[in-house]
């Protein structure tokens, strides 16, 4: 199947990526460590990058759909989870409009929608709403301060949420984890993110 055409962030993401299966360097990172312990059922992992997530997933029972925009990721992915011998689907996906039908236990999107632009993000929210089931969880990670980093990205290409943006987004749904972050950036700047695990009633 032909690649679909990438974007700056893909791309950005694609290299980091191809760069880090060629020194095999998988690890969580700390937002995917945080909400794993709330991860169950039926999981679908929108932006799963190389899939670290999916796989601690997969190994702990769930069955993982994740989709990604990286060729590099997803290929890699896929032969990680075939080796491994675990229920992952790895596919190839533009969530910049995404067509996925069905309804999951956990909906995860960790570091996606800040690389859209703003309708499209908040689409992709609510979207994140409608394919979480009753009793289920939607895990999600965006930044909110970071303009260094989003630097590189077309104006208007990329959304920096507020910082109440997410929890205000899921009321009505129960919080089960909500953490801000501060992380050094370059220029003596700081990189912030919002993570918020809600349960859909
Ligand atoms: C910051 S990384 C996060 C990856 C992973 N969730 C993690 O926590 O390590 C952002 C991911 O979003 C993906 N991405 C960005 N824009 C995308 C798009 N339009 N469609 C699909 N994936 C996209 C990138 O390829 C990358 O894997």
């Amino acid at each position: 199947m032909p690649s679909l055409p990438k974007n700056r962030a893909v791309e950005f993401f694609d290299t980091q990526f191809q760069r880090q299966v060629t020194a095999t360097e998988y690890a969580l990172n700390p937002f995917e460590r945080a909400i794993l312990p709330f991860v169950f059922g039926e999981v679908l992992d929108l932006g799963c990058g190389l899939g670290n997530l999916a796989i601690a997933a997969a190994m702990q029972g769930c069955r993982v759909t994740a989709l990604d925009a990286s060729p590099t990721a997803i290929a890699d992915l896929a032969r990680r989870a075939s080796e491994q011998r675990l229920p992952i689907t790895a596919r190839e996906a533009d969530l910049g409009h995404f067509a996925v039908e069905g309804q999951f236990d956990s909906v995860i999107a960790i570091g996606l929608f800040m690389f859209f632009a703003k309708d499209v993000a908040l689409e992709g929210l609510a979207r994140v709403k409608e394919l979480t089931k009753p009793g289920g969880i939607a895990a999600v990670n965006v930044l909110i301060e970071g303009t260094t980093y989003l630097d590189m990205f077309e104006p208007g290409e990329y959304y920096l949420f507020s910082e109440n943006e997410l929890p205000e987004f899921f009321a009505g749904w129960t919080p089960e984890y909500l953490k801000v972050e501060s992380f050094p950036a370059p220029q003596e700047t700081v990189k912030r993110f919002c993570t918020l695990v809600a349960r859909r009633p």
